[in-house]
């Protein structure tokens, strides 16, 4: 062991953690997380550190890397949507937590003006049927709280063509959620007079970003990428524009 973590219960069990689609050799030992550690490492532990010294709970703590070369991370206890996702990832209480939740987390984060970028169901924690904590920091990246929140309300506002969507999100109406989504996360009018645009064009840089993971990282980018993410990501694009009309006018109407 290295760092300030201390080795007590190494021999202890390793529990496998399913939950995304790219990370292997996630395990939950005792009341701590492994994760394997990676390019965005180095990031991911200042932002743990940053978040950690602001005072701020929604997040796992790091506590080291083990000696088999591993981010140890707090086990955040609660509630987290497993494949497939419970009915509640469609309902507006949960999802209006998470607008809060995501809202604390980048004030937080505001000076190192990088944001999460990758609040799925499953890379949220529940207490008491509130959002608690966000964990799977590895995308973390220098953005905008508009991209931010255009990656909320893809995840929890089920901004994507129905047929591309969830079952327990398919009933959903976007542009109510959406305007839900925004108020909870306190977006001011400019925020949502230009969040189409920055959605737009998040989701073509999006394409390219994941185009290239594939054909770099290979492992789970490449999968996702043979099994129909881009095309997956186009269609979203298209809906949004043909949306965009619709969809800003139920976030700016009084
Ligand atoms: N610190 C933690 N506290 C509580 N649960 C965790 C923690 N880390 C991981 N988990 C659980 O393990 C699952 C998978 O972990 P994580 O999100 O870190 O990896 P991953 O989703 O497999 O990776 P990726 O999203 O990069 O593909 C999560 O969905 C969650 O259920
Ligand atoms: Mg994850």
């Amino acid at each position: 062991m290295t760092g300030q973590f201390d080795a007590s219960g190494s021999d202890e069990v390793e529990v496998p953690l399913a939950g995304g689609d790219v990370t292997e050799g996630v395990v939950r030992v005792g009341r701590t997380v492994r994760r394997p550690l990676g390019v965005h490492s180095p990031l991911v532990h200042r932002v743990l550190t940053h978040l950690e010294e602001a005072g701020f709970e929604g997040a796992p703590r790091l506590l080291g890397v083990d000696d088999r070369g591993r981010e140890v991370l707090t086990f955040v206890e609660g509630e987290v949507a497993g494949r497939p996702w419970p009915a509640w990832v469609g309902e507006d209480e949960r999802a209006v937590s998470v607008a809060r939740l995501v809202r604390r987390v980048d004030d937080a984060l505001e000076p190192l003006g990088v944001r999460h970028m990758d609040v799925t169901p499953e890379n949220t924690v529940f207490r008491e049927g509130q959002a608690f904590a966000l964990i799977d920091f590895d995308l973390v990246r220098e953005a905008t709280r508009l991209e931010q929140v255009a990656n909320l309300l893809l995840w929890w506002g089920a901004w994507l063509p129905e047929a591309d969507r969830d079952p327990v999100q398919r009933h959903l109406d976007a542009a109510a959620r959406g305007r839900l989504l925004v108020d909870a996360y306190g977006l001011d009018r400019s925020g949502r007079e230009r969040l189409l645009q920055v959605a737009i064009e998040g989701a073509d840089r999006t394409w390219h970003r994941m185009k290239s993971r594939a054909e770099q990282e290979g492992g789970g980018w490449a999968r996702m990428w043979r099994e129909g993410a881009g095309d997956q990501i186009r269609r979203r694009e298209r809906w949004l524009q043909a949306h965009q009309r619709e969809l800003t006018g139920a976030l700016v109407r009084r």
